[in-house]
This record gives structure tokens, sequence and C-alpha cells, in this order.
């Protein structure tokens, strides 16, 4: 199953780090090829020998052999890897790792890592529940790093809670599903739209709305994290594509968004709606700016072409469509309706009602239906998490269409 993958494991100081030995064996046992980077505490705990004996090869612990002077070079790791997984992990280092401190081997690796982190926790109940270090875990979170939750029982302190490393079978069967994961939609081409579209009224003017494209630009990641080609057609936002495997297409309006994707539409496998695309735009756009008057303006709109809808018209054999609706009444009635009427295999439901659910937070709260009218009621999650468990269902919905292959 970890034929031919590069793993480094770091190894941080932490009585949970005599686990290490049977998690390394286990990883060559499995077909991986795995490097050992120590920090210099961890060697209190485990022998460098040991390690190096279980994963074939030298253990790194220094940024220079002090004996000739040879580089340990953390880059070349970092690019070697397929990888980088932490385990166990203390506070010190996930502290550390968060903030960017680069003072041993085991962190520069960290920092110069191109591939997915992985990272298993270890430490006292108190340290665990520690709000500094809830804190460090979700900005880990944050930069895509997979926490590999710590479990119940007895500590080393002899007390008893949250915080023991997960055991070694349960990091690799992490590891596997995790590959598993990154191959699921290789070679397949998804095309996604996401934030606003700002419809121009006069060149400083404009009809927008509260979209930031946080959602769909967490599917972007999602996706290409499980191999898909994505085509990513972005409104006005301010956010950034990290992967350099996104395809970006940046529009403003409504008109260009619908060219946009209908220009990718016929070559894509799979097609997400994630933009809020403006319904209405003034039927005309004046070249310079209104000037203010005692008399009341009227703007006429027009509406827009409904990109989801023509899609839905134009599907091709086998394509999967999915929609966002966002609603205020009636949410389940309303989502099942537009489903219908727009051919979508799957929505999205978001409620305005939820709180910490729609517009520029972090978190959402969705409803996936499709279209056996199957409801499915997400958990209040970070945005990242429910892109995860929407391109599950999607890789889902692939699968049994190649009959559960
Ligand atoms: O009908 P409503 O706008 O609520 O439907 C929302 C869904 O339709 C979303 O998936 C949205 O991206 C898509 N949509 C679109 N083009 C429009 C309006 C909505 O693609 N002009």
């Amino acid at each position: 199953m970890l034929k031919g993958k590069h793993i480094v494991v770091g190894v941080t100081g932490s009585i949970a780090a005599y686990k290490t030995a049977s998690l390394v064996r286990l990883l060559v046992k499995e077909g991986a090829e795995v490097k050992v980077v120590m920090t210099p505490l961890a060697k209190a705990f485990i022998t460098p020998l040991t390690l190096a004996t279980l994963s074939k090869n030298p253990i790194m612990v220094d940024f220079y052999d002090p004996e000739n002077g040879d580089w340990n070079s953390h880059v070349s790791m970092g690019l070697w890897a397929d990888l980088y997984l932490v385990a166990p992990a203390t506070a010190n280092t996930m502290g550390k790792m968060a903030a960017g401190i680069a003072d041993n081997l085991l962190l520069t690796t960290y920092l110069s890592a191109k591939c997915p982190v992985m990272i298993a926790p270890a430490m006292d109940l108190d340290m665990y529940r520690h709000p500094a270090t809830q804190k460090n875990m979700e900005i880990l979170r944050s930069y895509g790093n997979l926490i590999i939750e710590p479990e119940e029982g007895e500590l080393a302190s002899g007390l008893s809670g949250k915080g023991r490393m997960a055991e070694p079978e349960e990091i690799v069967e992490q590891i596997r599903n995790f590959f598993v994961r990154t191959e699921e939609l290789r070679g397949k081409k998804v095309l996604l739209t996401a934030g606003p579209t700002y419809e121009q009224i006069d060149p400083v003017r404009f009809i927008g709305n509260h979209s930031t494209g946080k959602m769909g630009f967490a599917l972007a990641e999602e996706l290409a994290k499980r191999g898909a080609e994505v085509t990513l057609v972005a409104g006005p936002v301010r956010l950034k594509t990290t992967r350099t495997s996104i395809r970006r297409v940046d529009v403003v309006s409504a008109a260009e968004m619908y060219e946009a994707v209908m220009q990718e539409a016929l070559s894509a496998d799979i097609v997400i709606s994630c933009a809020a695309v403006a319904d209405f735009t003034p039927k005309e756009k004046s070249g310079v700016k209104l000037k203010r008057g005692n008399e009341s303006l009227c703007i006429e709109l027009l509406p827009t072409r409904d990109i989801a809808a023509e899609l839905g018209k134009k599907k091709k054999a086998g394509q999967l469509l999915v929609g966002f609706a966002l609603e205020t009444n009636d949410e389940e009635c309303n989502a099942l309706l537009k489903l219908k009427k727009k051919n979508l295999d799957l929505i999205v439901l978001n409620s305005l009602r939820d709180e910490g659910a729609g517009f520029g937070v972090d978190t959402n709260k969705v409803t996936l239906i499709d279209r056996s009218e199957k409801i499915e009621v997400l958990d209040l999650k970070l945005k990242s998490e429910v892109a995860a468990d929407i391109v599950d269902r999607i890789a889902q919905m692939v699968k049994n269409q190649n009959g559960g292959k």
C-alpha cells in the first residue's frame, strides 16, 4: 500500500517516542522508504541507533556532522518527502511550528517541506487542553496540516485523559487513507466558480454581494489535494490560491463568469457552481461617474444568465453538476426545487439562519441533497473541513458512476 512512498518521520522529546520504533517498522513493512529526523531531546527517549536500524537510514539530528562538516540538508529532505509525519509532536514543537521558529533540523525541515504534513501530538492532558496548545493546533490546521487526534487513556504522568499519542497501527491506517485520497480524483477535470460578481453601474460603483470566496477556494484546495485538475473561475476576491496546480481565471461580472465557464464546461468532468452570481445587472453602464442630484435615480436592472441552469441544460453524459443554495426560509424545499430546476446532481444548502455559517466567516454549516432526495446534515465546522466532506461525497458519486471502482 505504501510501496515507494517517501516518508520523513520527525521525532520530538516525549515518552511516546518509544512507540515511534514500531511506527517506523510498520511503515517500512508496508513498503515505504523512511528517513528519521529527531530533535536533540528526542535522543533521551529513544536511541538514534534503534530508529536508524528500523528505518534502514541514518538518523538526522544536527544541522551538520561535527566530525566532517557535512550538511544535513533540510531542503533536500523536504523535497524528497511525499509526507512529513511528526510523531510524537510535543506542545513545544507544535508551538514552534505554528510560530515559524526554526531552531532545530526537525523544524527547518518542516518549514521547507512542500509535501503534506501529519502531526500526532502526545502530551499530558492539561497541556493538551491549554488554550495555547489548542490555538497552535488550529493554526497548524489552517496551514493545511493534518492532526492525528491523540487518544484518551493513561498518561505518563499517572493521570488519565486525552493526550496519548495515537497507536502506530492507527497512524499507519490514517496514512494509508491519506494516500488513497490523494489519488481519488486523479485525472478528473473540475471546473469551479467562486466568490461574488460585481455589476458595474458607472466607473466607480457596482452592485455586489458579501461573498468572500472562502468556501469555493477551500473546495479548490481540497480537489487539488485529491489529484483533480482544477480550473477556478473567481469573481473579485482578496484570496490567493496556494497551489500552482490550480488554474485560476479571474473575472468581474456575471457575464464574464458566464463566458469563462462556458468555454471550459465541455471538457469538465465535474462542475461546481459555488459563486454568488448577481441575478441582475444594470441595463446601461455609464461610462462616466453619475453625478449627485436632487432627483431620485432609477437604475433599470436586467436579469443575468443563470450559469448553473445553463450548464444543466447542456450537461454532457457522465458529467457531474454541483450547485449551492443560500436560503433564508423553507431551506430544504427550496434547495430541492433548485436541484431539479437546474438539473444538478448535488446541491449544497447554506442557511442564513445558521449561526457561524455563510459569508466571510471561516466556518460553515451545510446540508447535502442529491437527486434521490437523500438529505445529509453536516455539523458546523471549518470551511476546509466542509470542503473535505463535500469532496468526499463527490468522489463517492464518481466511484458509483464507475460501478464502484
Ligand atoms: O437560484 P440561485 O441563485 O439561488 O442558485 C444558486 C446556485 O446557482 C449556485 O450554485 C450559484 O452558483 C448558481 N448561479 C449561477 N448563475 C447565476 C445565479 C446562480 O451559476 N446567475
